[in-house]
Parts: C-alpha cells; sequence; structure tokens
C-alpha cells in the first residue's frame, strides 16, 4: 500500500515548485507587488481544509449490514394511498363517506341539472351489506317531451371530481365499473370530461334495464382517452326520465404497476429505493384518534366492492379502502420488500381497551397474519386466496400498535398479543413501541420502534445515537426519522444532509439496528398534512424531495460489508462518512464511500483505502455521485423538479490514494471498483473493441 501522502500529486507539487522560482524571477523583475498577489492566489487555490478518510478494506473487519436495513414506510397521510399511489380516480365512490346515517351527503359528488330537471337523495338500498348506501337519481326531464320539460342536451346526472381532478391522458384507457338499477330501460354516458365538463375527453352508454328493478347490475365499459386534462372528471348523465339508482363506481387506469392498480409513476418511484422492507398502512392512522376510526384489516379486504371504507379521523380524510391489506402485501411482492404489518393493539390517541378485554384486538392480529401467510384452505388465507393470490405472502414482522408505549394499557394488552403471536406463530419477530435504545425493554421482544423528527442539527450529531446501546437484546428499528420544522421547509437540501449523516451512522450502528425508513413517504400536495415527505405529487406529476434522493444513496447498502473507516483532520466535525464494499448482479466488487460535509465551506478529502486482499490488482474509480446547491435551504417543486438531485461524474482516479473536493452542504459518494487482474484484462480487452468500432 502507498503511505499517506500529501493531497496533491508528486507532478503537481514539483510543478509548483518550477513555478514558484519563475515567480521568484520575476518578482526579482517586477517587484514586490507581484510576489504578494501570486502568494495569495496560492493560498486560495490551497484554503480548503484537507481531512483524509482512512479505510479498511480487509475481510477481517468488515462486518455484514443486514439484509433488511434500508426501507419504506408508507402511511396513509396526507391522501398518500387514496388519491395518489391508489390509483383509483374516483373519490367516495360507496357513496359512504357522508357516514351510513346522513342522507344525501354525496361530497364529493356534484349534481348536473337543476331542481326541475334532476332530484338527488341516497338511500340505504345498496346490494352490499357491509355499505348499504347507494345514489338515488331521480330524473324529471325527458328529451323525447321537449317543451318545458326537455333535459339539457348534455343530459342530467352527477359527475365526480376524483382526488383534486383526474389525469386522464390521451389514447390511454381506463375501465369503468358501477352498480346500477333502474325503474326503466335507461341510457345513461358515462364520460370522462374536462374540469367544468365542457369538452368530452372519452364517452361510451351503458343501458340500465328495467328488467328487475329490485336488481343491482354491474356495468362496466373501457373509455379511451381522445384528449388530455390533468384535472378531468367523470360523469353519469342521461337526457331520459325516470329513477336510477348508483353505487360502487370505480375508474382506474388500465395501465397500473405490474397491473395490480397502484399508480405506475409513484410505485416506481419505490422501486427505485430497491427497499427492503416496507412498513404499513401506519403511523397514527393506524391507532385512529378515537378506536372507532382505527384503520381494521378486516375491513379492507374481499371484494372492493363490498369494503365499507372509513374516515381516519387522525388525517381527517375519507377511504374508500381500495388500497387494503392485501394490497398493501401485494405492493410489498411487486417490490421485492419484506412486508411489516403495523396492527392496532386497542389503544387509539384517545380511548383504550382494558387489558381483560383485549382478546378479540388479538384474535383480529392472529387472523390477519393467517390471512397473510396461512394456508390457502384456512379461513382467512381461503379469503386471500380468492382474491387471486393462493401463495402466502411472506410475513415475517408484525408491530404491536404506534406510538403507544407510554399509554396506560401498552405492555398489558402488548403482553397479550406477544404470548399469543409467538405461540401460534413462533417464527414471526414481534416490534414493541417502547424505546430500547437508551435502557434494556421490561418486556419480550425482537425489535424495538424507535421514531425521531427534530432539527437538522440535532439529527446530525445523532449519527453516533446508537454507538452506545446495548449490544444486548431486541435490535432497533428505526421507522420514522426525518428533519422537521423550519430547517426542513417542505423538503430541504439541509434537512437531507442532516438525514444521510445520520443513515451513516445507522449503517455503522447496524449491529445493532436492523431497519430503518423516512417517514412520511408521500404528500399530494393538496393534502399537506404533514411537512416534509419523501415524494410530492398530484394528479399527474411528481418529484422526490432531496431526502427522496439521500435515501437513494443508500439502495446498495443493504446486505453489504461495512468497513472500517477513520475521519482525521480539523474539519471532521462536520463530516461524516462510511465506507461499504457491495456487489452488484454481475458479481462485481466495489467499495462506496459516503460523505456528508454539513459545513458551509469545501474540504479536500483524501482517501487512503489500506488492507486489500492480494487477488485484488488495483482499485479504479468509477463513478462520483454527489447532491448540493446553492443554497442549503434549496428545495425542488413542480416547476423545478430537479434544483436538488444526485448529479453523477465519471470519478478520474486510479489509486488507492487519492483526494477529492467535498463541496460545502453536500453529500457525496463514491464508488470504486475492485478490479481483479481478469477484470483488468477484460476492461482492456473491451476498450481494444470499442475502439476498433
Ligand atoms: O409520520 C407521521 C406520523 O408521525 C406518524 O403517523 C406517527 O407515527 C408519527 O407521530
Amino acid at each position: 500500500m502507498k503511505p499517506m501522502g500529501l493531497p496533491l500529486s508528486d507532478e503537481v507539487i514539483m510543478g509548483s515548485r518550477k513555478l514558484l522560482q519563475s515567480v521568484c524571477i520575476l518578482c526579482f523583475l517586477l517587484g514586490s507587488c507581484f510576489v504578494y498577489q501570486s502568494l495569495y492566489a496560492d493560498s486560495r487555490v490551497n484554503a480548503n481544509p484537507t481531512v483524509t478518510l482512512q479505510v479498511d478494506a480487509s475481510d477481517s473487519t468488515g462486518r455484514s449490514i443486514p439484509e433488511t436495513l434500508f426501507g419504506i414506510f408508507f402511511e396513509e397521510i396526507n391522501h398518500a394511498g387514496a388519491g395518489g399511489l391508489w390509483a383509483e380516480l374516483v373519490n367516495n365512490r360507496g357513496f359512504e363517506a357522508g357516514g351510513q346515517n346522513t342522507p344525501s351527503n354525496i361530497w364529493p359528488w356534484s349534481i348536473i341539472g337543476d331542481q326541475s330537471s334532476i332530484y338527488i337523495a341516497t338511500d340505504r338500498s345498496s346490494c352490499f351489506e357491509r355499505n348499504k348506501i347507494a345514489l338515488r337519481m331521480e330524473v324529471l326531464c325527458d328529451s323525447k317531451e321537449g317543451g318545458g320539460n326537455g333535459c339539457p342536451s348534455g343530459g342530467v346526472g352527477v359527475y365526480n371530481p376524483g382526488f383534486w381532478g383526474m389525469n386522464i391522458e390521451d389514447g390511454k384507457k381506463y375501465k369503468v365499473a358501477l352498480y346500477v338499477r333502474s325503474t326503466g330501460d335507461i341510457d345513461i354516458s358515462v364520460s370522462f370530461t374536462s374540469s367544468n365538463g365542457s369538452l368530452i375527453l372519452a364517452s361510451e352508454k351503458i343501458i340500465a334495464s328495467a328488467s328487475d328493478v329490485s336488481n343491482w347490475t354491474k356495468k362496466e365499459v373501457v373509455l379511451e382517452a381522445k384528449g388530455t386534462d390533468h384535472g378531468a372528471r367523470l360523469q353519469l348523465t342521461t337526457t331520459k326520465k325516470g329513477l336510477i339508482w348508483f353505487d360502487q363506481v370505480s375508474a382506474m387506469p388500465v395501465d397500473t404497476y405490474k397491473g395490480h392498480g397502484f399508480r405506475s409513476d409513484l410505485a416506481q418511484m419505490l422501486a427505485d429505493l430497491k427497499p427492503r422492507f416496507i412498513r404499513f398502512p401506519g403511523g397514527c392512522f393506524v391507532e385512529g384518534e378515537w378506536l372507532r376510526n382505527a384503520f381494521r384489516w378486516k375491513e379492507t379486504v374481499g371484494a372492493w366492492e363490498e369494503r365499507p371504507g372509513h374516515f381516519g379521523d387522525v388525517w381527517m380524510y375519507w377511504t374508500d379502502d381500495g388500497l387494503g391489506n392485501f394490497e398493501f402485501f401485494q405492493l410489498a411482492e411487486d417490490i421485492g420488500a419484506a412486508p411489516i404489518w403495523v396492527f392496532n393493539n386497542g389503544i387509539s390517541h384517545q380511548d383504550q381497551v382494558e387489558t381483560p378485554s383485549v382478546m378479540p384486538f388479538v384474535q383480529e392480529a392472529l387472523d390477519g397474519i393467517e390471512f397473510a401467510r396461512g394456508d390457502p384452505n384456512s379461513t382467512w388465507g381461503s379469503v386471500r386466496a380468492a382474491m387471486g393470490h393462493p401463495k402466502p405472502f411472506e410475513l415475517k414482522y408484525v408491530a404491536v400498535g404506534n406510538e403507544d408505549c407510554g399509554k396506560k394499557n401498552y405492555r398489558g394488552n402488548y403482553l397479550k398479543f406477544y404470548e399469543a403471536i409467538k405461540k401460534a406463530y413462533p417464527d414471526i419477530k414481534i416490534i414493541s413501541n417502547c424505546d430500547g435504545s437508551s435502557q434494556p425493554l421490561d418486556h419480550p421482544a425482537d425489535y424495538y420502534d424507535f421514531h425521531v423528527y427534530t432539527s437538522a442539527n440535532n439529527l446530525f450529531s445523532m449519527y453516533n445515537k446508537f454507538d452506545h446501546t446495548s449490544r444486548k437484546g431486541p435490535k432497533a428499528f428505526v421507522s420514522e426519522y426525518a428533519v422537521t420544522g423550519k430547517d426542513a421547509g417542505t423538503g430541504s437540501l439541509l434537512a437531507a444532509l442532516a438525514e444521510a449523516a445520520f443513515l451513516i451512522g445507522l449503517e455503522k450502528n447496524s449491529d445493532v439496528v436492523e431497519m430503518a425508513s423516512y417517514a412520511p413517504l408521500f404528500v399530494n400536495t393538496n393534502d399537506r398534512r404533514w411537512n416534509p415527505d419523501a415524494i410530492v405529487f398530484d394528479s399527474s406529476r411528481m418529484y422526490g424531495t432531496p431526502s427522496y434522493w439521500v435515501q437513494r444513496f443508500f439502495t446498495e447498502s443493504s446486505g453489504a460489508t461495512l468497513l472500517g473507516s477513520k475521519l482525521d483532520g480539523n474539519s471532521s466535525s462536520s463530516l461524516v462518512a462510511s465506507a461499504v464494499s457491495w456487489q452488484d448482479s454481475d458479481g462485481k466488487d466495489y467499495i462506496r464511500i459516503k460523505v456528508v460535509n454539513f459545513g458551509s465551506s469545501a474540504v479536500n478529502l483524501r482517501v487512503s483505502v489500506t488492507g486489500l486482499s492480494p487477488e485484488i490488482a488495483r482499485l479504479s474509480g468509477l463513478k462520483k455521485t454527489v447532491i448540493t446547491s446553492n443554497n442549503v435551504m434549496d428545495e425542488n417543486s413542480f416547476s423545478q423538479p430537479n434544483k436538488v438531485v444526485p448529479s453523477e461524474s465519471l470519478l478520474e482516479i486510479a489509486e488507492e490514494d487519492t483526494s477529492i473536493v467535498l463541496p460545502p452542504h453536500s453529500f457525496s459518494s463514491f464508488d470504486l471498483l475492485k478490479e481483479s487482474a481478469e477484470i483488468r484484462m477484460a476492461i482492456s480487452d473491451s476498450s481494444k473493441t470499442t475502439s476498433a468500432m
């Protein structure tokens, strides 16, 4: 190995000496003022402090990072799912959002026509037992009658604006399904129109037949759009007098991620993170402000038409629960992430079930596990199988509640869940809400949940939070972390840099921290309940915040080998660094060095790699990725989605000792290829081929 040297190469130093000699002669000729200017210029070149990162690449000191380390946490917050990842375009498709007992509250459906032509109400005539509300539409006008009683030319009816407008795109296909019943043969136009209804983007006719008024009929049409509007609406209209009922009106794009109903662009953003796990479906969403409004999985499975939906009273919006428990497991499978299911433990923000009465909740959790991974012939496994997934999902982790440790009944309730689950499913790992990072837990658990939302400086300094955690006992699951408040705005570079430092600290402590996920994941920009978030979207657009992009730097870390690394130098207090060794799918070995420069000055980083095994002929520079910006408070936006994103360049070094400039307020990663003699030959062979072409 080369000894540690100065950051400048010998040639550069020799060159500088020659330059200095020339300067002296010139100085002699031109006077002392010129000397001053030359020295001043030289001191500017060398103004950056130098910090050394020593990386020990020897196999004996490396430690395996858990396969599960970096994942994601999905919560139904900010319309992340309803009106977001779940591609359903209709909002309140079953007309239940106003409540089972609030007649005629059909929000956000609106009426086309006036009181002389149409009368709208809701009643409890639906054919679906768990969601009895249906829309009753009495058409008073008729185009054939003409005169004073003729319908307007576009017909009368209702429209649904979706979630702040539907994204209907030219040439794309959409499947509309609805249930209908009527007293006569009535033709109904099913149309996508522009936001004010003036332009028809796609339309098909269905006939509601009078054959049996007590019979609900399912109708399905595929509409192909002949124009684009990101704020479109779905209309159901007619020009024929009569009585019609509608229920469970759904409109989905035909193209969804892996055909499973997820909005493709948003799901791809998740898949690109290569998440090793997905925690779902919340957060506070699981708890509810009141237990009666908590997420209860049994209400969210089975045929979509039969799901009652529910009002999430923490984040204050209605969900039809199209994105139900089955869909979460499907999503996990589709993006290659291990499912981590959080269930309610009989505790909400405002009310709690006493431990002696908690067994129905325990049974609900056991049934939920059977639903996910039970035999297709089992009671709940058969429900999953009927939904199209006879093969069990690979559920290995469950969390008993969310942020409930301090609540009166938590420990009592938790133990009931723990005992019952371990008895029925000894291999399932159980996550407690109580923090075991500073002192041992007073109850059995496989993991403890750790959440942190704080300022940038605090989170930066928490990179060593787990350095002194006991190496015995349950492992940490950092299931929610983020910089919040004024440092974060709606997603600043500053927040992302502090998070990067924190994640490097988790990487280094991954003997006690086995999983980590940022929170929250998504925000529909029309319903910002929580700032900041990783991915911002509206009906048609989306972008990642700097915090999202920081997570992309860690995609190769799960399952990699952590190498020993140490920073030395004056500015090292504003730097945090790690080095991992990882392998790509072709079996090539790399060292990835990641460094956060949290300070406002550039730093020369001198990297020295020692301990490479003898069969490695050399390390070659491959890729440098940097995220930074002119102002540390810079954010991305719909108008500038790429203002603060990683930029990649070739890393032009070919030595084990090298010097790299870290810009102020930046996060950089450097990939070095471990070249064996054979790889070098292959590279030079391929370069011959390339140059011959
Ligand atoms: O991530 C947002 C919320 O923060 C989660 O719902 C909750 O667990 C935490 O308080």
